[in-house]
């Protein structure tokens, strides 16, 4: 499986930016076809990333109505009929700032999947959980309770992302990621899941991008800070090759 590589800029660039970055991604890109590329800008950008015509993009959120009377929500089939192909849903930010709860991303999933595209899950334990022995079952937990309801086999893209190592410069070790991508691959499979690409997050960069590509059951990565220049991205595709 080829690996996958995911750009969250969060609430960063505008849509001339946006433009801007795709004209220098071409280039960047050109020799690396053995990777694949999804990129998330914030929602206001969606259209600017369609008029590049060459990268695969998606919603950074989406609500769980395609539309009605949700004020300031984004919808999933406008996002798919702007070109998204993807919906990142349940990142840490938007379980800790915006109160999103488990019931609600496992809605959302089930639309993104009624609409065909893409859902990229992300979960993750906080630090006090992780130093409370509690990250089994915090993953656990957000995974069935995140997945109930969708069709087995259905396809997905879980993110494993540590929240005390997303934007903290503090990267998970080897024997944390590989041992938390062999637990999360476990419950995908118990869910009957199994096929889904899992990817790391959390301070991914060019030099700690390959010894992590290498570890087991990871097939790619999230990356938040890094992804937001066209060339440190591209770096950390190269130092997966
Ligand atoms: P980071 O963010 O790479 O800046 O740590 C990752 C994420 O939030 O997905």
């Amino acid at each position: 499986m080829k690996k996958l590589i995911a750009a969250n800029w969060k609430l960063q660039k505008s849509p001339k930016e946006t433009e801007a970055y795709f004209r220098a991604w071409a280039t960047e890109a050109e020799d690396l076809g053995a990777v694949d590329f999804v990129f998330f800008p914030p929602a206001t950008n969606l259209e600017a990333a369609a008029r590049s015509g060459s990268v695969s993009f998606g919603a950074q959120n989406c609500y769980f109505e395609k539309s009605g009377a949700f004020t300031g929500e984004i919808s999933a089939s406008v996002a798919k009929e702007i070109g998204a192909e993807w919906i990142l849903l349940g990142h840490s930010e938007r379980r800790s700032l915006f109160f999103e709860t488990n019931e609600m991303i496992s809605k959302k999933l089930r639309l993104v999947h009624e609409l065909g595209l893409q859902p990229m899950l992300c979960v993750g334990e906080s630090l006090e959980e992780r130093e409370g022995e509690v990250t089994e079952m915090v993953l656990r937990k957000q995974l069935t309770e995140s997945l109930q309801g969708l069709k087995t086999g259905s396809e997905l893209t879980v993110a494993y992302e540590p929240v005390w190592a997303i934007g903290t410069g503090r990267v998970a070790g080897p024997d944390q990621v590989a041992h938390a991508h062999a637990f999360v691959r476990e419950v995908l499979i118990e869910l009957g899941f199994g096929n889904s690409r899992i990817l790391y997050g959390g301070s991914v960069k060019a030099d700690n991008a390959g010894p992590l590509s290498k570890i087991s059951h990871v097939d790619g990565f999230l990356v938040g800070g890094a992804s937001l220049e066209p060339s440190s991205f591209a770096a950390i595709a190269k130092a997966c090759l």
